[in-house]
């Protein structure tokens, strides 16, 4: 049993349901309560945009997006505007980091939009912030590349799924293969070193052989980074339905596990490391937005259906936020001075800690103490995970030191039932020491 995630910053949320006004009062940097975060974690975060629009369905796809008729881009940019600067007041983030445009297609919107983002960004953005647009390969892709790169872009993330045309079409897919490799030959002489590029596995007929086939042609042109995503079969997709009528059958988990080390071997042949489940790059090449997210930062999430984690200026708390998923309803929404907001779900201390075990556990480098200690999770609480018998007995699969706990690679190949095992460790100590016990008040940095 293996685990291929989606992307980071969707995850989903659950309960308490609140209206967020957007203009929150702020009552000074973390009033309430003891001060639990690092300041580098408390000032340092990263925007996650969602443009909610696509040419087409493709079949597989149950992400938030529509296909409109006509889209006002003005209309769509000045609210994204807007409830990004409520969102940057609301939260305690003063410098960004990284800023990922994901969709949907936001290939889709208008270069001058993306502009108008990264612009409205600017006395945040650090030196080397990376700033990456997702983008399907089509032609018209392809022509306005320079311009998404005049605007601010300086990382691609393609979305070429397959390269083959009738597996294209069997996707709902608006591109050919030749199309994705013309793209990715312009991607690469425009953004050096920073292009990614996606593809599904685990399509049906897929073999070792021909996935091994695939890579190496993806590779011609992207050689520093891909992301592989197991193809699933969600309930409302045309995909799901034809799966739950058999007229689709998926690859096994055995079959799909096989899938998954032709490809980790293949792309170790061409220098590329798996840093996380589903992420492979050439040394340094890592994605900064996603790994900046998996080690448990901050990240707002502006646009329609975009979730974010902030800690909240005005409680000091973290919060989960997710944004109201209809673009029509958001914009009204945003226009109307309410935010933007359909669920502002704050964050216990234990929600924090076991959602960054989740996701820093997803990654080679692990979880670190740093990253435990910057999030609160205290020092105590540290020692009682990283030397505990249970972690002792699965070293098989985990590495723990005192700087870190870390999956190895038999480890990551079993991630989802691991994940079961470390989180009983950590609501051991809750049980045993209770919840507030180890909160440690930070100095400093
Ligand atoms: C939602 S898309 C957005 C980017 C762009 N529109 C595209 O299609 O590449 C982001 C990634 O999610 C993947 N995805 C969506 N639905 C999926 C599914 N059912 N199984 C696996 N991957 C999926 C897409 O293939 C794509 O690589
Ligand atoms: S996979 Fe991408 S292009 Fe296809 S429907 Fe989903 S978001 Fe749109």
């Amino acid at each position: 049993m293996f685990l291929l995630g989606l992307i980071g910053s969707m995850f989903s949320t659950a309960s308490f349901m609140t209206r967020r006004a957007c203009r929150s009062r702020c009552i000074g940097p973390f009033a309430s309560g003891r001060r639990l975060f690092s300041t580098v974690y408390l000032r340092t975060g990263s925007v996650y945009i969602h443009w909610p629009y696509c040419e087409k369905k493709c079949t597989y796809c149950d992400f938030n997006k529509y296909v409109a008729l006509k889209v006002d881009h003005d209309r769509m940019k000045s609210c994204i505007l807007s409830e990004l600067k409520c969102q940057l007041k609301e939260s305690s983030i003063e410098k960004v980091s990284s800023v990922f445009f994901g969709g949907g297609t936001p290939s889709l919107a208008l270069p001058a939009t993306v502009e108008a983002i990264v612009s409205s960004l600017r006395e945040h953005l650090t030196e080397d912030a990376e700033i990456t647009l997702e983008a399907n390969p089509t032609s018209a892709t392809s022509r306005s590349l320079e311009a998404f790169r005049q605007a601010g872009i300086n990382r691609l993330s393609l979305g070429v799924q397959a390269l083959d045309d009738k597996e294209l079409l069997w996707l709902g897919r608006d591109h050919t293969a030749a199309e994705s490799e013309v793209c990715l030959q312009q991607a690469a002489a425009l953004f050096p070193g920073r292009l990614t590029a996606d593809l599904l596995i685990g399509r049906p007929g897929q073999t070792a052989g021909s996935l091994r086939a695939e890579l190496r042609r993806l590779l011609r042109s992207c050689h520093h980074h891909v992301a592989l995503y197991q193809l699933t079969a969600p309930r409302g997709t045309p995909l799901g339905r034809q799966v739950a009528r058999g007229a689709v059958r998926l690859p096994s988990a055995d079959q799909q596990g096989a899938l998954y080390a032709a490809a980790v071997d293949e792309l170790a042949a061409a220098g590329l490391r798996r840093y996380e489940v589903a992420n492979f790059a050439l040394p340094g090449h890592e994605g900064r937005h996603n790994s900046a997210v998996w080690r448990g930062r901050q990240y707002l999430g502006v646009g329609p259906g975009a979730h974010g984690r902030i800690v909240s200026r005005a409680t000091g708390r973290r919060q989960a936020t997710v944004q109201i998923p209809a673009p029509e309803r958001w914009m009204r929404a945003v226009e109307s001075g309410s935010g933007g907001a359909a669920k502002v779900t704050p964050l216990s201390g234990a929600d924090v800690r076991s959602e960054l075990v989740c996701t820093a556990l997803r990654t080679r480098r692990g979880l670190s103490r740093d990253d435990w200690l910057a999030a609160g999770g205290g020092e105590r609480r540290w020692r009682h995970l990283y030397q505990h018998p249970e972690i002792a007995r699965l070293q098989e699969f985990v590495e723990a030191t005192e700087e870190r706990l870390a999956p190895t690679a038999r480890g990551l190949n079993v991630l989802d039932a691991l994940l079961p095992n470390l989180l009983n460790v950590l609501t051991s100590y809750d049980c045993e020491v209770g919840e507030d016990e180890d909160r440690e008040t930070l100095s400093g940095s």
